[in-house]
């Protein structure tokens, strides 16, 4: 068990390990009144040992599941909840599940009487190392995703470790996809973060979720988080936009897939393609080209698109072009001699190198 600050101000503690969830109760003592944001199937496994814990009035309000319920809809009706049964502004608010729970529990928690503070209890890997971590916070709309919200950082993040042993099995690999980013965030040779080694030595262990080694996995990729996040809170001296590696053809072959590849899995896929554009570029020898193929695979995550027909580059780049996070042209997190930079507008060649390495051939529209 563990405890991570995240040196803001105010700081705000990550704990992590198994049992996590019971301590919930503690830290929200002096409150009035806890709602607790989750799912049916999430509440009815982890739901009754958070409310044991806390001796204040609480309640469950339920959203619904997947990216649609990630809605100013749900924020509506949350909020709504929130003030038939009386919340007030000293209160608290818990989201007890993945990144759609955290994500919308944190918005509504962000607007509701102008701010009130919440809890974040991350159920899901790819929670856990990212998304309840950092106070961003949003919803969707029919026009894009996380087009509308905050940031708003939790007052604690509770990374009870136990409740990965329910996720399921594509759930699991998803968030090992952000787990094999961290990995490749530093030189991975020096290792400074000792994760690559434990992703070395430990990689069954992991994939058959042994709690202790992945209880060690989720702090360390916790650790990096906190870093990156207190050193730029708001995204605005670019320190956090390393968090992005991987993830300009990401977030792209989500919507080419139509949401059939998960985000894990589109950043596997995204990571290996950075590193060939990295490599296209010289910006890298072939040695780091290959480890961005290397890590996602020993985790057993896809490392080329599934059916090339779905995806072509031509199309690819129109949607990483039209990316809310892109500034103007094309923009990618690339290794290089310095550490992860932003590129823009990486020569044709090196495009052409970068898509070949994900099964995507035979694009003369690169020009
Ligand atoms: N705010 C951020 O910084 C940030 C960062 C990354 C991702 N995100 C967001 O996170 C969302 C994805 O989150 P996710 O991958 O956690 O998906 P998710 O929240 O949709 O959860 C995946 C599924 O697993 C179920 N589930 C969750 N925990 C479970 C458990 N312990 N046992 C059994 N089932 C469980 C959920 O009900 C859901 O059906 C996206 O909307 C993305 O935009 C936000």
């Amino acid at each position: 068990m563990s405890v991570v600050t995240v040196g803001l101000d105010p700081a705000y503690d990550v704990a992590v390990g198994p049992g996590r969830l019971a301590e919930i109760g503690a830290f929200v003592a002096d409150r009035r009144r806890v709602a607790i944001v989750s799912q049916a199937g999430i509440a009815e496994r982890y739901g009754d040992v958070v409310r044991a814990s806390i001796t204040a009035p609480s309640e469950v309000f339920l959203m619904g599941d997947g990216e649609h319920a990630k809605s100013l809809t749900t924020i509506e009706d949350l909020c709504r909840g929130f003030a038939r049964w009386g919340l007030l502004r000293g209160d608290v608010v818990v989201a007890l599940g993945g990144g759609v729970v955290g994500d919308t529990a944190g918005f509504a928690a962000a607007s509701y009487h102008r701010g009130i503070s919440i809890v974040q209890a991350p159920t899901t890997l790819l929670a856990m190392v990212d998304a309840a971590i950092g106070g961003k916070t949003a919803v969707n709309l029919p026009e894009g995703k996380n087009l509308v919200g905050a940031f708003h950082q939790p007052i604690r993040v509770v990374a009870d470790t136990d409740t990965l042993q329910s996720l399921p099995p594509r759930e699991f690999r998803s968030g090992l996809g952000e787990v094999a980013k961290y990995a490749l965030m530093y030189d991975v040779v020096a290792d400074p973060t000792g994760l690559v080694d434990v992703l070395r030595t430990g990689t069954t262990a992991i994939l058959d979720r042994d709690p202790t080694v992945l209880g060690d996995v989720v702090e360390r990729c916790v650790r990096i988080k906190a870093e990156v996040v207190a050193a730029d809170p708001f995204e605005r001296s670019g320190l956090r936009a390393q968090l992005n590696l991987g993830h300009t053809l990401a977030h792209a072959l989500e919507i080419a897939y139509e949401h059939r590849l998960t985000h894990g899995e589109a950043v596997a896929i995204g990571l290996v393609f950075a590193g060939a554009l990295a490599g296209g570029c010289e910006r890298v020898g072939t040695d780091v080209v290959d480890r961005f193929q290397a890590i996602p695979a020993s985790l057993g995550l896809p490392t080329d698109v599934p059916d090339p027909e779905s995806a072509t580059a031509a199309g690819l780049l129109d949607l990483m072009a039209r990316d809310k996070k892109a500034s103007g042209g094309l923009t990618f997190v690339l290794p290089g001699p310095d550490g992860l930079e932003l590129v823009e507008d990486p020569p044709a060649a090196a495009l052409r190198y970068a898509f070949e390495s994900v099964g995507i051939t035979g694009e003369d529209a690169i020009t």
